[in-house]
This record gives structure tokens, sequence and C-alpha cells, in this order.
């Protein structure tokens, strides 16, 4: 019997021991600093001429390491080695890779600030951020292993006097995992370890700014027993090894995170029935948002504010849940507005490996630009009331920033942006505000802040979101309380940490036998 599920709890670094403990991982980490990486295919490493560079955002002139890159050659390798373990290990008992996952989790508990520290440094992550993100990755892998436990035996159905028949789950075959780089190790594991726990075999290519981390999972994984050819790692360019392995007549599945650009391309080019193809290929594609706070007349605007502030600039606004739209009764704007705006100034921006950062930078020049430029279409928009700024002379710093009396159809109130950056805009009433927040291609996250129970009620039914939140901020789900997945733009309706998840990665069978 495994013990109940549980998530990992956060570390308290106002603990002076914690905060010794991952300072002294940070040293460590830069002692890593410009090592090289290979891929690993069947358990072989190989090391290619062409690499990927992983630079510590925050500081630009600091190489976290030199990752090789995988081309196509070496992608069919990956594939033909996956087709080929998957005819065994599809037939492996599931209690052995949910104790894969259990050792895993434990590894990686017990190296918990290595990991963080990792996560500071590759993804630009503040402490808060990069403890959750290590402790996220527990989770999945104790969630998926357990759910691996429930779904071993299938689920009844009914049988006759004459028959007696049964439903079971078998896996699907290769699946695809490409990961993107803002949850780089809880996202890049969750859906790398869920399709293994099931039974399929593997093709990791994680996000190309944050690789390293990737291959410490497959360290991690390797140590806890898996065997060679399950995982496969084969990071590389997205176009190349990306389209090559999407478009693969031997891939069964794609496990996709990231971008609604992205995760369109893909879903089209999966389903194109290729020659040789056997199957539709199943794509689970999880993309952007565009993530509203409601905030209503009756309502704690204390609550409120510390809600918007910390769903906004947490992560410098780089997930995919953080909130880019206030939607603030009429009442009650302006006063909510002066208190984010009070609140924003406060926060801090400097470099995530000190313990005190609230807002590190965002994950590389692309991003910045991309921000900036928002930023200026922006000051057309809207009104500025604080931030618009950003600072490149040591790493992609962009100031959080907050535009009043936007729009509902503006730019910054309808496009993913994935920086720093809050709209607010006014709704007569709670129907308006419904409305307004429903008026996105989005429907990842929201929040709704009010005491009103009708409202709440209102909000139940009408505001078309995954993951929708009371009294509290749109970030930040936990494994197995807050199942994550969004609607529309946002997804293909699965959720990642949820009760039902491994039954998107397999294919239930019937059986009956006549008796
Ligand atoms: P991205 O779409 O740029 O990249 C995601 C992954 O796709 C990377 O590994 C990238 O290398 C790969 N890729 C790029 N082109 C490809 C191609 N042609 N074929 C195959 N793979 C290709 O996204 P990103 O910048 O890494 O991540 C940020 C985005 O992810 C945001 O839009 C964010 O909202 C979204 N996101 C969504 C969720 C969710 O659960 N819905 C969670 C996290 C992030
Ligand atoms: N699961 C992450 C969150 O809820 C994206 O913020």
């Amino acid at each position: 019997m495994v013990t109940p599920y549980k998530h990992e709890p956060f570390t308290d670094f106002t603990i002076e021991d914690n905060r010794k403990a991952l300072e002294a991982e940070l040293k460590k980490a830069e002692e890593n600093f410009g090592k090289e990486y290979p891929l690993i295919i069947g358990g072989e490493r190989i090391t290619t001429e062409e690499k990927i560079v992983s630079y510590n955002p925050a500081n630009k002139s600091e190489v976290i390491g030199y990752v090789s890159k995988a081309n196509q050659d070496l992608a069919e390798k990956a594939m033909k080695v996956a087709d080929e373990t998957f005819e065994w290990w599809r037939k492996t008992n599931p209690e052995m890779r949910a104790d894969i996952l259990f050792r895993a989790a434990a590894i990686v508990r017990r190296r918990k600030h290595e990991f963080t520290a990792h996560l500071v440094k590759e993804g630009g992550k503040p402490w808060k951020e990069a403890d959750a993100d290590t402790a996220e990755a527990i989770d999945f892998m104790e969630y998926y292993g357990r759910q691996m436990l429930d779904m071993k035996n299938g689920v009844e159905v009914n049988s006759r006097e004459v028959e007696n028949n049964r439903l079971h789950y078998i896996p699907l075959g290769v699946g695809i995992t490409i990961s993107p780089w803002n949850f780089l190790f809880a996202i890049m594991a969750g859906t790398t370890v869920a399709p293994m726990v099931a039974g399929n075999t593997v093709l990791l290519k994680p996000a190309s700014t944050t690789p390293i981390i990737a291959y410490k999972l497959m360290e991690v994984l390797e140590e806890a027993g898996i065997p060679a050819g399950v995982v496969n790692f084969v990071p590389g360019s997205g176009s190349e090894v990306g389209d090559y392995l999407v478009d693969h007549p031997r891939t069964r599945f794609i496990n996709f995170t990231g971008s609604r650009e992205v995760g369109t391309r893909i879903y089209e080019r999966a389903a194109v029935v290729q020659p040789g193809q056997k199957w539709l290929k199943r794509s689970i594609i999880e993309m952007g948002g565009k993530d509203t706070i409601i905030v209503d007349d009756n309502s704690d605007l204390e609550l409120a504010a510390d809600a918007i502030t910390y769903s906004a600039f947490g992560f410098s606004g780089q997930k995919c849940s953080a909130c880019s739209r206030v939607v603030a009764h009429e009442e009650i704007y302006d006063d909510l507005l002066a208190r984010v705006v009070e609140k924003t100034k406060e926060v801090n921006v400097q470099d995530p490996t000190r313990h005190d950062t609230y807002m590190g930078p965002v994950i590389d020049e692309a991003a910045y630009n991309k921000i900036l430029d928002y930023i200026e279409v922006g000051k057309q928009e809207g009104k500025l009331m604080v931030g618009g700024t950003g600072d490149n002379s040591q790493g992609w710093f962009v100031h959080p920033t907050v535009f009043a009396d936007l729009a509902p159809d503006s730019r910054i109130m309808q496009e993913e942006i994935f920086g720093p950056v809050v709209g607010f805009t006014k709704a007569k009433d709670f129907d308006e505000a419904i409305e307004i927040a429903n008026n996105t291609e989005y429907g990842l996250t929201g929040a709704v802040i009010t005491n009103n129970r009708e409202h709440i009620e209102q909000a139940r039914e009408d505001f078309h979101v995954g993951n929708l939140y009371f009294n509290r901020g749109c970030t930040a789900a936990i494994v197995g309380y807050h199942p994550f997945g969004g609607f529309n733009m946002s997804g293909t309706d699965s959720k990642a940490g949820g009760p039902d998840y491994l039954s998107h990665l397999m294919q239930p069978k019937t059986t009956s036998e006549m008796l």
C-alpha cells in the first residue's frame, strides 16, 4: 500500500537553516556552470557538435551549460529505440512503473534545494517560485504513480450470467513530450512521467531556453531504475526536430504545453495522416491564457489588490495562469487601482539569487523585446500608471507595469503578453464584468473577488475558464487539488494533476468472454 497523496509542502525561507541550505546549493550550481550535457537515446550518451546554450536570464554573461542538439537523424534513431522499447515496456507491471516514480520523487525530495537552485539560475525564478516548481515536479510523480495504481485493473462494467466483461486500459505507443520553459521542471516532468507510467515510451523535447533541468530529470529517472529507451532525451530546434517528430508516422501521441501559435501548428500537422501511419495521433495541446480577475463592488479590496499583484507579477507574469486583465466594478475601480499601483511600487525587481527578490528577469531577449513592444502599445491604448520600463544591462528585467482605462477589446486586454503587465477596465455591473471576462479567445484561469454569494454562483456557471478561483488569485494550482487546464484556445481540455489525466495517455479495451 502506498500512503495517501498529499502535496509537497513549500519551504519556509524565513527559517535561517532553509535559507543557508539554498544559498549553499546556489554556490554549487555556479560551480557547475559551463558543463556539457549529451542527448540520451536508448541509454546511450550522444554528444553533438552543435549545441544549445542555456544562459542565466538574470545575468547574460553566465552560461549555465551547453546541451547537445538533436538533428533529424538522431530524432529518427530515438524514434526507433522508443518504438522497439514500447514492444516490451507496454507489458510491464504498472506497479513497477509507479515505483520508479515514487523513487524518483524521493530522490528529488532529498535533493530539493539542489533542483530549486538550478531553477533560480536556469529559469530566473525567485526562490519561492523555484521552490514551488520543484514541489510540483515531486507532486506530479507522486500523483501520477498513484493514479496508475488506481487504474491498473480497469473499471467495472456489467457482466451477465453467460459472459464475463472487462474494461481495462492499455498504453498508446510512442509519445512526444514538448514542454515550455516557464515551469521548466514541473510541467516538463509531469508531461514526461505521466505517459511513461501509463506504459508508453517517450521522446522528451524540452524548451531550448531551459534544457538542462530536463537532463537532470533523466538522471533522476535513471537512478530510480528506469530502463534504457523508455524516456529518451532529444533537445533540438522546434522547427527541425519538433516538426519531424510531430509528423512521424510512428508517433502515436503528442503531449504539448506552450504557446497558442506553436500549439495550433502542431495540432494541424498532427492531424495529417502520413504514409504508413495506422492511427489518428492523439494531441494533448495545452496553450496560453489571458486571465482575468473580476473585482466586485461588494468585496475585500485589500485582498483583491494582493491577489492581483501576486497573480500579475509572480515569476514576472510568465505563467499561463497569470492575471493580465482586471475587470473592476465602477464603484470600486479607482480605489482598487490606487491600491494595486501602491503595491506594484513596492515590488522589488532584482537578481533572483537574492532571497528577498519578489520579481526576477524575463526569460530571454525575445521575451524582453516583445514585452517592451506591448508596453508601447499599452501607452497608446490606455493610461500608464506605473512601470513601463526595462533594464537589460545585466539581465532581462522588466518593471511591473499597470495600465488603466483600457477598452475590453484593446490588444493589451486580448493578446497574451507573457510578462509583468496588467490592464484595468471598468464594468458597470457584475453581468458586464462576466461578459468582458469571457471576451477573449482563451479560457484558462480566472478569479472573482466578491462577498456576494449570488455572484459566486453566477460566475461558477458563466465565467468560462478551466480553473476558476474565488477570493484568491488566479495562479498557483496544486497537483491533485486544483486539476489544471483551460478551455477554448487555452487547450484540449485535459487536466494536468487531475483524476483522469492518465486516461488521455491510454486507450480503453473491452474484453468479453462467453462462459
Ligand atoms: P512555445 O510554444 O514557444 O514553445 C513550447 C515548446 O514547443 C518548446 O519546447 C519549443 O521548443 C517547442 N516548439 C517550438 N516550435 C515547435 C514546432 N514547430 N514543433 C514542435 N515543437 C516546437 O512556448 P514557450 O514560450 O516555451 O512557453 C510559454 C507558453 O506556454 C505561453 O503561451 C504559456 O501560456 C504556455 N503555457 C501553457 C500552460 C498550460 O498548462 N496551458 C502551461 C505553461 C505554459
Ligand atoms: N499550474 C500553474 C499555475 O496554476 C501554471 O499557476
